[in-house]
């Protein structure tokens, strides 16, 4: 096999896990240790949208002892048996008071005074406080590899209104600061990428394994190299209680893999978990966004790596992976993900909230194949 076919052959082989299958690859990381140390009394404060649930099971799995403190509106079913504290991140927390615990997760946060007041409450009665962050915090991605040390969004470099709201980036990385400021020493803040994988209500992963399952001629956005970096709910959420246990504190990017996938990589990797005749067609940044198909909205995940974005894909995670972060292999993630979305009612399946529509990828295909040459 020359050696570009070979190299893209164990792209998409690792990205679809069958490099592991066939022994091209290393071993997958050891499943992690048994917890060692004594079981914890964890808080989640949300604990039944996305991410919440995998905390909560794969916590009670080890051994923790789980409270939730919502507002008892989403998926109140969950978790009979878990005690669950009423109250409201705007309102009313008085059920928060007087209990000690020992690690806080966060992750139902985006503003700096809702931190501010769980964190003031908690900070004599809690040891650790987890706050869920993000990739968007970053001012400036341009750089390769990005670490955990680039810049983020701040008002000096954000022009936001007084009394405006605050963007997404910026709030969440005051939010950080907050923490640090309230939790001295004791604050562990985590960035996740994109997360993905079933359960995911945003559908923007889940748009491809769809849109590739259902096969035809596939609108494959770039030329297939940009990199990308995503994570997968169940590996975020169970290191998460992982970090927990070793008590570790500082800021950390969760994505992966280490070693990033190209595009190409990522598409090819879902196809091999389909039996679709799926055939991808890579369409030219510049006319994507000539034609306004927009990175990360018409295209989900994609980012192209050029104008400042050259490192939003490319992150080095050594000191994550050092710490105990896992990844599962693609190929699961994607199955599990087109398994969760036919488990969906057919109107929910039908409503795919990300993504191109049908109609529109077909029109971008036909000016692509249509364009002069
Ligand atoms: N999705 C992504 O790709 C992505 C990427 C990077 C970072 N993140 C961050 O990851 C976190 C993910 O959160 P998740 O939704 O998966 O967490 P989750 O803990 O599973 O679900 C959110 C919880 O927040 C509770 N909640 C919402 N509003 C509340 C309020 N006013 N007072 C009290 N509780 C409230 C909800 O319950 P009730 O409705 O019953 O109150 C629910 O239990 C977020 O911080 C997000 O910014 C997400």
């Amino acid at each position: 096999m020359p050696s570009t076919d070979r190299r893209t052959f164990l792209e998409v082989a690792a990205a679809s896990g069958t490099a592991l299958a066939l022994g091209l690859l290393p071993s997958p990381p050891p499943r992690p240790a048994p917890r060692s140390g004594a079981s914890l009394r964890i808080l989640i404060l949300g604990g039944t949208g996305f991410i919440g649930p995998y905390q909560v099971q794969y916590a009670l799995g080890r051994g923790h002892t789980v409270t939730l403190f919502n507002r008892g509106r989403t998926n109140p079913h969950l978790f009979p048996d878990v005690e669950k504290l009423v109250g409201d991140r705007d309102g009313d927390l008085s059920a928060l008071e007087g209990r000690r615990w020992d690690v806080v997760i966060d992750n139902s946060a985006s503003d700096p005074t809702r931190v501010e007041r769980s964190a003031k409450l908690l900070q004599d009665t809690v040891d650790l406080y987890l706050f869920v962050s993000t990739r968007s915090v970053y001012y400036d991605t341009s750089r390769v590899p990005m670490t955990v040390d680039a810049d983020v969004f701040s008002f000096e470099n954000t022009s936001v209104a007084p009394g405006a709201r605050l963007p997404y980036g910026l709030a969440k990385a005051l939010s950080e600061q907050k923490t640090r400021e309230l939790f001295p020493g004791r604050a562990l803040i985590v960035r996740p990428s994109l997360i993905v994988g079933p359960g995911d209500l945003t559908d923007r992963f889940t748009y491809w394994p769809v849109r590739i399952e259902r096969g035809g001629e596939v609108l494959a956005p770039g030329d297939g190299s940009d990199y990308v970096q995503i994570i997968d709910a169940r590996d975020l959420s169970e290191w998460m209680i992982r970090l927990a246990e070793q008590r570790a504190t500082g800021t950390y990017n969760a994505l992966g893999p280490q070693t990033p996938w190209s595009f190409a990589g990522l598409l090819h990797g879902i196809k091999a978990v389909t039996t679709a005749d799926a055939r991808f067609t890579w369409v030219d940044t510049d006319f994507l966004l000539a034609n306004d198909v927009r990175p990360y909205r018409e295209m989900p995940v994609w980012m192209p790596a050029r104008d400042g974005r050259e490192g939003f894909g490319r992150f080095d995670i050594s000191r994550e992976v050092a710490l105990g972060l896992t990844f599962r292999p693609l190929a699961v993630t994607a199955r599990d993900t087109l398994d969760y979305y036919h488990a969906q009612s057919e109107e929910r399946q039908q409503e795919l909230r990300a993504g191109i529509a049908p109609e529109r990828e077909a029109e971008v295909l036909r000016l692509w194949h249509a364009r002069p040459r």
